[in-house]
């Protein structure tokens, strides 16, 4: 990938760039609970986002996008940021770091990257991430590593339209090869965690599976959620998110919030409950445990905060009936992309055949598998 970008550098700009790579994200347990200051447990993979940069002499960025095969130019002086396009994240980037006062001035880019589109590795985020990494590099700003995570997230709600939360880009900042990140996103602290799985592995299944409608409905979900502290703070006035209520809140919080609204508070509360007991058992090598944390969080994704789908429920429910499968669950925000599966290394083989053959005879479609590596976060290479 390295060498592409320098090529394609240099048949564009004729010049050799500055590199930066930012690594996608796998996310072990921890759903749909980071944008209620709660805790998630991502990891970053050794797939990722690769931006060559260097300055010009204009008062413009030339951006060209491998995938796309096509260059893009914007004017410093007039950012508009179009949801939708590749570059809104090279725009996005730039006219936060502006108005944060750092004097970005013209620059060329190429970007590219090894991401399956759309499998739910956050490549936005690892783009997004990139990208600033590649600017504070390239002009020595030294922007911290958070502070990247976060102009990245602001990004993507103000340019991309979606009020996700902290950890694609906290994740894809951070990562430390062979490690999990136990992430609190109330203090956006982490503590580092081993992923030492011995004669077992991690599998990504690719549903290939993307519905239109999931950003709209990620949206909605943070809305009820949102709603549901409002409501909830009535009886327990101390409370900022649904991350400060526990599983023995549960009953009173029930008679509180309507039927609409009581699953998806209650799968935030219990989601948070279950990263912890997972980091735990990962901690001391209960990988039965683990993985069982993984299907009960699967259940509450699908049955309480709705938004799984049913390819990726299929997915779920046949590795959960095979030999050597000890969890198996959607990952990210759902609608589509993965799932992550925790496998007996001997029965890989024969679990991917198994899954193959279901899925397609159930949807037509062949799915993708992706064996998990964790990798380091973002750098200059
Ligand atoms: C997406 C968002 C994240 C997180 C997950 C669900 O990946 O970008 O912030 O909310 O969904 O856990």
């Amino acid at each position: 990938m390295q060498d592409s970008i320098n090529q394609t550098f240099h048949s564009h700009f004729s010049t050799t760039p500055l590199l930066a790579f930012a690594p996608g994200r796998i996310n072990l347990i921890g759903e749909h609970t980071d944008y209620q200051e709660g805790f998630v447990f991502p990891a970053a993979v050794n797939q990722g986002i690769w931006v060559g940069i260097q300055k010009n002499e204009l008062n413009a960025c030339r951006i060209y996008s491998i995938d796309f095969n096509q260059e893009f130019t914007f004017e410093l002086d007039f950012i508009s940021p179009k949801k939708g396009h590749w570059a809104t994240y090279a725009m996005g980037m730039c006219a936060l770091l502006k108005q944060a006062g750092y004097s970005v001035t013209g620059f060329d880019m190429v970007i590219g990257g090894d991401i399956p589109v759309g499998s739910g590795l956050s490549s936005s985020a690892a783009l997004s991430v990139a990208i600033g990494t590649a600017i504070s590099g390239l002009f020595d700003f030294q922007i911290p590593k958070k502070n990247i995570a976060l102009y990245a997230q602001k990004s993507e709600h103000l340019y991309a339209g979606v009020n996700c939360g902290i950890m694609d880009p906290y994740a894809s900042a951070f990562g430390v090869k062979d490690k999990a990140l136990l992430l609190d996103c109330r203090s956006n602290t982490h503590e580092e965690i081993p992923v030492a799985l011995g004669d077992f592995s991690l599998i990504l299944i690719n549903s290939k599976v993307k519905h239109s409608l999931a950003d709209s409905a990620y949206n909605k979900r943070r809305a009820s959620c949102e709603e549901s502290v409002k409501i909830v703070q009535s009886a327990f006035p101390d409370i900022k998110t649904l991350r400060d209520l526990s599983v023995s809140d549960l009953p009173k919080v029930e008679r509180l919030l309507s039927p609409a609204l009581f699953p998806k508070a209650k799968h935030v509360i219990t989601e948070c409950h279950r990263v912890h007991e997972a980091a735990n058992a990962l901690k001391s090598g209960d990988l039965e445990n683990f993985g069982s944390l993984l299907k009960a969080s699967h259940q509450s994704l699908s049955q309480d905060f709705e938004v799984s789908c049913p390819e990726l429920d299929f997915l779920a429910e046949e590795s959960w009936k095979l030999k050597g499968v000890l969890g198996s669950r959607m990952m990210g925000g759902g609608f589509g992309g993965c799932t992550i599966n925790l496998i007996q290394k001997s029965e890989t083989e024969l679990f991917q055949d198994q899954i193959k053959s279901s899925y397609v005879k159930q949807f037509g479609i062949s799915p993708g598998f992706i064996p998990v590596k964790i990798g380091s976060g973002t750098q200059l290479v």
